[in-house]
């Protein structure tokens, strides 16, 4: 059994996707109070996921441009709603491809070079770019028809949410917390 070019283009956007996924449960895993003692592991799989993720969807854009069925051009590609295919999808991709990218590249290359504040408030871009693949995976992707494939979008929907919050109200509590110690009685 052989795969098309195109189906290889659909199977790297939803491993891209599941990666990215995976990266971002991991790093807000990593500050939480309750899994502190695994801290270097979180960070490990949320790096490695990342990578992964970023290297998929290399390749997911690339095969766009030599498949036969729905050939992309490489301005397409990079500019954002240029595309004569579903080009409001395709361009949600393209943005959340560059969003990804700047986290990417501040993070693993020049993080050094731009401090701990910039960083931090750079690597925040990782929702949004999450945001818009999940809306253009699900819209642009064939296998949104196939219910266990929008099965496994709410899962991630609903575990990405749950982290986030669980992560934000620890950041909460801990605030409070130095307030409390900082006040004197
Ligand atoms: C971070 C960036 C991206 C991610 C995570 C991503 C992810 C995905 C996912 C999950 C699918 C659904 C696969 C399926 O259901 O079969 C998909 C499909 C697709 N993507 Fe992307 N994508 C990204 C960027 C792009 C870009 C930049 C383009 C082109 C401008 C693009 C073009 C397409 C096309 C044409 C399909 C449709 C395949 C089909 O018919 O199922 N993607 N992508």
């Amino acid at each position: 059994m052989s795969i098309s070019t195109w189906e290889w283009i659909r199977l790297l956007g939803f491993v891209s996707y599941f990666y990215f996924t995976v990266s971002i449960i991991f790093g807000l895993l990593r500050k939480s109070s309750t899994v502190k003692s695994h801290k270097n592991l979180l960070f490990q799989i949320h790096q490695s996921a990342g990578w992964f993720g970023f290297v998929a969807v290399i390749a997911h854009m690339l095969l766009l441009i030599v498949d036969q069925y729905e050939p992309y051009r490489i301005a397409e590609l990079l500019i954002p709603f240029a595309s004569d295919y579903q080009p409001v999808l395709s361009g949600l991709g393209t943005i959340s491809f560059y969003l990804f990218l700047i986290v990417f590249l501040t993070s693993d290359i020049w993080i050094r070079k731009i401090g701990f504040t910039i960083w931090k408030k750079v690597h925040l871009a990782v929702l949004p770019a999450w945001i818009l693949s999940l809306v253009h995976g699900v819209f642009i992707g064939t296998d949104s028809e196939n219910v266990y494939i929008l099965l496994f979008y709410w899962c991630t929907v609903i575990l990405v949410v749950i982290i986030f919050l669980i992560r934000h109200i620890s950041e909460h509590d801990k605030k409070k917390e130095k307030a409390m110690k900082v006040k004197p009685n």
